[in-house]
């Protein structure tokens, strides 16, 4: 067992942001109009989204919730399918239900961050073919060109695509390899031409969260645990820090090249960071698994919960020395909540060393504000804060008033974590 009075005290630069994030196709509920609804209704999840925490809303008692809770920052998700239900089409009501709900974080004292695409497409955009045909870039940035300027008044930063590194949640198997390749790259591309056309519209920083996995052989000493893991670090991380430093693109089995657009197409590292995947050289499924599963965890969990790596945290986060960081996301998935509260100690510690070892890191963004429709099932519970499924309640649990001190000391020590204040 931890024991959170031996922690050293924590404390964070000034002016460190503190917040949490979302995503629209996660909370809002009754998103019909997107390729996760059509795949609900093909059957092929566990649990329907549904209603998700009807979010869409109950967006402004979110807010008022965020303002208890002591945020400072809420990163979430504007829905393509809603803004845009039919290509070229722009709905009005929704444009202003997100313009009124990034007034009104403002109002609260919040900063507003945006993603304009998180894992979620119009059903139109599917059916042409998303993100597997380089020439539907257009319809994003068109969709952009849209939605950035009405928001942009309020926005304090840019999150623009989610994850596009690790399409599927993993590094591509090798029988998807070149169909996945070309889809992340396509995904590169739009993010480097959406960074151009946000920057004509907003003088707010911006940068696509990067699923930032750790990749760690399972034995150090072996030559092909350690070659595999090489190459899974760079088909999932590698590829894109260095063709956002360099401009040159380079994957394996693609042709590579210099693209001067791609170069330097963020103003900091956006990384959502939980855990390592453990590569096995040795096994059909070498990339890796990211969780540890409750029955070999031996714990009460209906699910998965994320393993804590906060070494192998610290040592990617120095990798990235060269631009501002911020933590876009990180966060775990467990229903005991002492658990959370420790992965949140252990982790904010390792930010902590990182800024102490030449990492300007600014902020973090805990995923996720509330328990909410971990794409395809409601098991998973990584929110600060409960929803009643059927009443949509939203009750805070002892993490989210942890994390509030947390926030208004701009640090932690062991007290404060020992603290039942509210818990
Ligand atoms: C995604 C979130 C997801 C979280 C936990 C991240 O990769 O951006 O949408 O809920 O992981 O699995």
């Amino acid at each position: 067992m931890i024991n959170f009075s031996k922690l050293p005290e924590v404390t964070f630069p000034k002016g460190f942001l503190w917040g949490a994030a979302t995503a629209a196709q996660q909370i809002e509920g009754d998103n019909f109009n997107n390729d996760w609804y059509r795949a609900e209704k093909e059957g092929k999840f566990r649990d329907p989204c549904g209603k998700a925490c009807n979010s869409f809303e109950l967006y402004r008692e979110d807010i008022a919730l965020l303002k208890e809770l002591g945020h400072q920052a809420y990163r979430f998700s504007v829905e393509w399918s809603r803004i845009e239900p039919r290509e070229g089409e722009f709905d009005a009501a929704a444009t202003e239900h997100y313009v009124d709900q990034c007034r009104r974080l403002v109002e609260a004292g919040i900063q507003p961050w945006v993603t304009l695409h998180h894992f979620a497409n119009p059903l139109w955009f599917s059916d042409l073919g998303e993100w597997h045909k380089r020439e539907n870039i257009s319809h994003f940035l068109r969709f952009s060109d849209y939605i950035v300027p009405k928001l942009a008044p309020y926005v304090a930063g840019w999150t623009p695509i989610n994850e596009y590194n690790l399409h599927g949640g993993r590094p591509p198997h090798p029988d998807q390899h070149l169909k996945m390749a070309n889809y992340k790259i396509n995904l590169l591309f739009a993010d480097a031409a959406v960074y151009d056309l946000i920057k004509q519209h907003s003088t707010a920083p911006v940068g696509s969260p990067l699923a930032y996995v750790p990749a760690e052989p399972v034995r150090a000493h072996d030559e092909f645990d350690r070659l595999m893991t090489g190459m899974v670090d760079w088909t999932s991380n590698g590829f894109y820090l260095h063709a956002m430093r360099t401009g040159e693109l380079v994957f394996p089995f693609v042709d590579g090249g210099f693209f001067p657009e791609l170069k330097g197409r963020c103003d900091f590292w956006a990384v959502n960071i939980y855990t390592r995947h453990m590569v096995d050289s040795r096994k059909a499924d070498a990339y890796g698994k990211r969780y540890l599963h409750a029955k070999e965890a031996m714990i009460d969990q209906e699910f998965w919960f994320d393993e804590m790596s906060p070494d192998a945290v610290l040592g990617n986060l120095l990798r990235l020395t060269d631009k501002p960081v911020y933590i876009t996301e990180n966060g775990c998935s467990c229903d005991d909540d002492l658990y959370r509260i420790r992965y949140m100690a252990l982790h904010y510690a390792a930010f902590r060393n990182a800024i102490d070892l030449g990492v300007d890191l600014r902020g973090v963004f805990h995923w996720s504000l509330m328990d909410n429709w971990e794409w395809g099932t409601y098991a998973p519970r990584l929110g600060l804060v409960e929803v009643d499924r059927k009443t949509f309640q939203r009750t805070p649990k002892p993490s989210a008033w942890i994390y509030k001190q947390i926030i208004a000391n701009n640090g932690f020590s062991g007290e404060v974590l020992f603290s039942q204040e509210k818990c």
